[in-house]
């Protein structure tokens, strides 16, 4: 059963995760066997603007959830970052094992609700890099985000753009299905033979930059207005984190094939739709 919160609904039933008991009550009448938990606050500037709420909903609730997954007898499935490690030149590629250091008080927050979902019996921890997926905006992902940046939305004239943090775009419908592999396991009872600790990632190795000219060649769009920023941006942590041993990386020579994209009328009419590419035999 799906759950969410300022977008519930339809099948989605709402459920603030920092309300206790209505997570206790849900939880307790649904009796799930898997519980996925994706919420939290995970932009690094809105987490330092407000870290109480940021508190509340990444560390309290996920402590709760842990608690009450636990009490329940359900497997708690737990999204977390490689915002947990610190991104320092040469460091990457991060084992699951490497000592963890966030850069940040996002990551902080973050490997907090790592520790009490691991201090739990029953309990997973995925690490997944920055994602990018179907959205109902762009500003949701710091990848599709940047689709709004080639078309040039805001009309400037030169935008300096990211060349030096190697980032690793993962889609989300790949996160999803390493997911259902995962809480099939669990299901199966072979989950205990799975790390407790998991990484996914894409293979692609792509600066924001470069995303940005890959979209442009998608969309048919110049890139001229961008310029490439090759100084190193302290607040950007790149890393590759090692695959779950099964390949799931999307094939980004192809995205260009994908006519579709080349069609869009106007940004927010555009989105990441080559996310379906692999039923067109692109992709996997
Ligand atoms: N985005 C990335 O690049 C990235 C990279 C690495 C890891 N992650 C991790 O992946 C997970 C998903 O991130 P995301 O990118 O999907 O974040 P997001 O787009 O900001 O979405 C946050 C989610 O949390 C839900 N939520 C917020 N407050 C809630 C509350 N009080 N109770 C219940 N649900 C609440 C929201 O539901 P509504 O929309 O219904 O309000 C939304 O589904 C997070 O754990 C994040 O740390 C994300």
């Amino acid at each position: 059963m799906p759950a969410g919160f300022s977008r519930a609904s339809g099948s989605i039933q709402k459920l603030d995760l920092t309300d206790s008991s209505a997570v206790e009550s849900l939880l307790s009448s649904t009796r799930p066997a898997i519980v996925v938990h994706t919420a939290a606050e995970r932009s690094p500037d809105r987490c330092v603007s407000d870290p109480m709420a940021t508190t509340a909903l990444n560390v309290d609730s996920t402590a709760h959830l842990s608690q009450l997954c636990a009490r329940l007898g359900a497997t708690l499935i737990y999204i977390s970052t490689d915002y947990v490690f610190p991104g320092r030149p040469g460091e990457a590629p991060y084992a699951a094992s490497t000592p963890t250091e966030p850069p940040n008080f996002y990551g902080e927050t973050k490997l907090a609700g790592e520790r009490s979902v691991l201090a739990q019996p029953a309990g997973v921890v995925l690490r997944v890099p920055v994602l990018y997926g179907d959205v109902e905006e762009n500003k949701e992902s710091a990848v599709n985000v940047l689709l709004d940046v080639v078309w040039n939305s805001n009309g400037k004239r030169t935008v300096h753009m990211d060349d030096w943090s190697i980032r690793y775009p993962t889609n989300t419908e790949d996160v999803a299905r390493v997911l259902v592999d995962i809480a099939e396991r669990y299901r199966d009872g072979n989950g205990e033979a799975l790390p407790r600790v998991l990484q996914f990632s894409s293979e692609e190795r792509m600066t924001k930059y470069e995303i940005c000219t890959v979209l442009a060649d998608v969309a048919g769009l110049p890139v001229d207005h961008i310029v490439a920023n090759a100084e190193n941006d302290p607040k950007a942590a790149g890393t590759l984190l090692f695959p779950l041993g099964v390949k799931r990386g999307r094939d980004w020579a192809n995205v260009a094939a994908n006519e579709g994209l080349r069609t869009g009328a106007s940004a927010t009419s555009v989105r990441l739709s080559f996310v379906d590419a692999r039923t067109q035999g692109f992709g996997d």
